[in-house]
């Protein structure tokens, strides 16, 4: 017989603000969609580091612009993965923080990260999971020729996009569309759905049942 397990992931409920980070690798357009959602109001909390392994990623520039801390730091030095990681995580820890959000973060995490964040890593990729995983979920998206595709939020495990669902939706593909025109308008949904993905962990409204994400939108 089943044992279904369910249980709360947010411990944190009745904090203030939430401490958050976000890992970006580029444009950061989903960073800066948080930063305003915090602005405005829309996010109890409050990012206290972003942290990239590009040097150049736009991501950085927008932290630094908004005051928050905006670390670099650069995988090539590092002897592998497991050590890069534990440099990041050691970052997260001393700023005490309760959720890491990748943004356009382009590497896989290893077990040894998921433990140290277990349930509390989000990330948001542009199409319908379980459809189109990995790179390219676009591109990936129109050459298969769907009509419709989309974006997900989804909590993080130690496979490619692999994590229980958090929010979903839908965006028609056009005949018409391009990689650049899709990508536009699954953008404008991602700055609307992943701060309210957020949000819905800050506040405790985030069940996990198996693999199933409930949310509790009262
Ligand atoms: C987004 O499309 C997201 O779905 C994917 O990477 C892209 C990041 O865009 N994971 P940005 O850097 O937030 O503008």
């Amino acid at each position: 017989m089943g044992l279904e397990v369910s249980y709360f992931l947010n411990v944190s409920e009745g904090v203030e603000t939430m401490r958050l980070a976000v890992l970006a690798s580029g444009y950061g357009s989903n960073l800066q969609a948080i930063i305003n959602g915090v602005k405005s109001g829309a996010i109890d909390g409050q990012v206290v580091v972003v942290i990239s392994d590009q040097e150049n990623a736009f991501a950085l520039k927008r932290a630094r612009e908004e005051g928050i801390e905006a670390l670099f730091l650069d995988p090539g030095v590092f002897a592998g993965r497991e050590a890069y990681e534990r440099e990041i995580v050691a970052k997260l820890q001393k700023q005490q923080v309760e959720l890491v959000v990748l943004a356009g973060f382009m590497r896989l995490l290893s077990p040894y990260f998921i433990k140290a964040f277990s349930g509390r890593i989000m990330n948001i990729h542009p199409s319908l999971l379980p459809a189109f995983p990995g790179l390219d979920g676009v591109k990936q998206a129109l050459a298969y020729g769907v009509k419709v595709s989309g974006c997900t939020v989804h909590f993080v495990d130690a496979g490619l996009d692999t994590g229980a669902v958090i929010l979903q939706e839908a965006v028609n593909v056009y005949d018409s569309d391009t990689e650049e025109t899709l990508q536009q308008r699954i953008h404008k949904v991602e700055h609307r759905l992943y701060p309210r993905a957020v949000q819905l962990f800050i506040k405790g409204k985030l069940h996990l049942e198996g693999r199933r994400c409930l949310v509790n939108e009262s």
